[in-house]
């Protein structure tokens, strides 16, 4: 995998931010995989700045969000499409019929996966996906021993995501234990995938991923299995990795090779 270690967050996203509106510019009808939590927040923010600059636009845009919570009504404020509405979709020129989001209202949930996957599939399937990970290796809502083989699902958080994601409710609101998730799967089918982590929190969760072994317990180590994935962190997540001065060494080499011939993705 392609470990890029950045100084800062707002390095992290510009980073991000750069790779997005490259796509975009190749294919102005990309499908973008979309997250939501604290990580990729300055992605949203920088690019919508770039965008009120007139330096991209989202209008042919299809995006996916990897999960949602079950029993949050869309307009719910704390329901992900609340939070991608608010900071993200509300700012740029995107159709929103094109923001798709698993169904957390889903009269059968059960049926909300696999409606999900036919929608992508119809989509043309994730040129880009962007991901945070969990304090325990999860990416989407994929926590520890999910099927490295697993579909968009309902799924069970366990107790340390629940704790992680307590900061977004009020104390006395409902907090859903149960959500609708991409699978690792589904996940590992898009095209080029970014896996952004920023903060101490998140060090051993990123060294698991990249150094560990393949393995269900962390989920992001998945990611090892994918041709395209770049691991994006700032300092503070990368102070775990052993090989921090070797991802360095070669950024050097590929910075240079980018200059020279031009970056084949
Ligand atoms: P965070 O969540 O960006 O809010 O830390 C990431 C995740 O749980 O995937």
């Amino acid at each position: 995998m392609e470990v890029v270690i950045a100084k800062t967050q707002v390095e992290v996203a510009k980073r991000c931010a750069d790779i997005c509106c490259t796509l975009i510019k190749k294919k102005p009808n990309a499908v973008l995989g979309l997250a939501t939590g604290t990580t990729p927040l300055p992605v949203y923010k920088e690019l919508i700045q770039r965008h009120r600059a007139d330096e991209v636009s989202f209008r042919q845009v299809t995006t996916f969000n990897l999960d949602e919570y079950l029993g949050l009504a869309p307009d719910h404020p704390r329901s992900y499409r609340t939070f991608m509405n608010e900071n993200f979709f509300e700012h740029i020129d995107i159709d929103i019929e094109n923001t798709n989001l698993p169904d957390g209202n889903a009269e059968n949930p059960l049926k909300a996966g696999p409606e999900y996957e036919e929608r992508l599939r119809e989509a043309g399937g994730i040129d880009l996906q962007i991901l945070g990970i969990g304090t325990n290796g999860h990416i989407g809502f994929n926590e520890p021993t999910s099927s490295l083989g697993s579909r968009t699902r309902l799924k069970t958080l366990t107790e340390i995501t629940v704790r992680d994601n307590k900061r977004f409710f009020k104390s006395e609101e409902f907090q859903p234990r149960l959500v609708i998730t991409m699978g690792i799967k589904t996940i590992l089918e898009a095209k080029r995938i970014l896996l952004l982590a920023t903060g101490s929190r998140k060090a051993q969760a990123i060294a698991d991923a990249v150094e560990g072994p393949l393995s269900a317990m962390c989920p992001a180590s998945s990611l090892q299995m994918h041709p395209n994935v770049s691991v994006i962190v700032d300092n503070a997540a990368a102070a775990k990795l052993q090989l921090k001065e070797y991802y360095l060494w070669v950024l050097s080499h590929q910075d240079y090779l980018l200059e020279r011939f031009g970056d084949p993705r």
